[in-house]
């Protein structure tokens, strides 16, 4: 465990007590979940996926349990094929296990219905890609506001003008994606799943695209969400550099969980890494 001074959990605290009450003003909604450090915000117990059927049958994940703490940083990695896309497809509501069962937030999303899932995704996550995936058409101000225009929400102007400071794009707003360099585009990105306030951001390889300097700002940024922002992050990545920004790393091999460490340097992930892909 890393050990935290008390002034920095009481302004996590604080922080998320803050973040908790704007959040009901601002979407009108009671929480049924406290929020605070410790809880676990993502929760799955028996996780399995299969695809094919008989002797082709491929195991991508073996009966995996996992907690996601309130507030932290988790990498997820692991070799090629060992199953992290899976897990984090399953775990964000986009894929359906074939046995098991993944709560968010209080809400077992394996039991909800297409419709449902649909909107309990528009609240409760975000997600930031490998390919930025914004929208060409529009500036970085109406990408980052996107989600709350879907939801026919109105941004919090605070809220918005706190996320924007944070990713660096004051004078970049009216720029369109084409206008903004690689980093840039992955800041807004960062912005757009920052903005509704997500239970939990989900980050496929999110410097997968980007040079080391660009590739190092947004993991910077990643870390201040959770640092500043008491945001939960779960990024699924390659790269040792990305994970050692992490409070957790969670190793994974042929479908399940090998190896669940809280901070690592980048040089006990290379080895980690090294040793996992020695087939057994
Ligand atoms: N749609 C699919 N159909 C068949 N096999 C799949 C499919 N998606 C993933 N797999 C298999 O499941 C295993 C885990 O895949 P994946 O979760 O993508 O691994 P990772 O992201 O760690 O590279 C691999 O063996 C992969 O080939
Ligand atoms: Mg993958």
């Amino acid at each position: 465990m890393r050990t935290t001074t008390i002034s920095e959990r009481e302004r996590l605290d604080q922080t998320s007590e803050t973040l908790a009450r704007l959040e009901r003003e601002f979407t009108g909604e009671s929480l049924f979940t406290e929020r605070g450090p410790g809880r676990a915000v993502v929760m799955a117990r028996g996780l399995s996926r299969t695809y094919g059927k008989g002797d082709a049958t491929v195991h991508a994940l073996r009966d995996v349990d996992i907690d996601i703490t309130e507030g932290r940083l988790t990498a997820i990695m692991g070799p090629s094929g060992s199953g992290k896309s899976t897990l984090m497809h399953i775990l964000a509501g986009l894929d359906q296990p074939t046995g098991g069962r993944v709560s968010i937030d209080g809400v077992e999303i394996t039991r909800l219905k297409e419709k449902k899932l649909t909107q309990l995704r528009r609240d409760k996550i975000g997600f930031i890609f490998q390919s930025f995936n914004l929208l060409a058409t529009l500036t970085a101000d109406e990408n980052i506001v996107l989600p709350l225009s879907l939801a026919r929400r109105r941004a919090d102007e605070s809220w918005r003008r706190a996320v924007i400071e944070a990713v660096g794009l004051q004078d970049r707003l009216t720029h369109r994606p084409a206008e903004l360099s690689g980093g840039q585009q992955q800041r807004v990105a960062v912005a757009r799943a920052l903005i509704t306030r997500p239970a939990v951001l989900f980050a496929d390889e999110p410097t997968g695209n980007l040079d080391s300097r660009t590739g190092g700002e947004v993991l910077d940024l990643l870390r201040r969400s959770v640092d500043e922002f008491g945001q939960t992050v779960i990024m699924v990545t390659h790269d040792a550099n990305a994970a050692s920004i992490a409070d957790r790393v969670v190793f994974l091999k042929d479908g399940r969980i090998e190896l669940d460490e809280d901070r690592m340097t980048r040089d006990a992930i290379y080895d980690t890494i090294k040793n996992l892909e020695v087939p057994r």
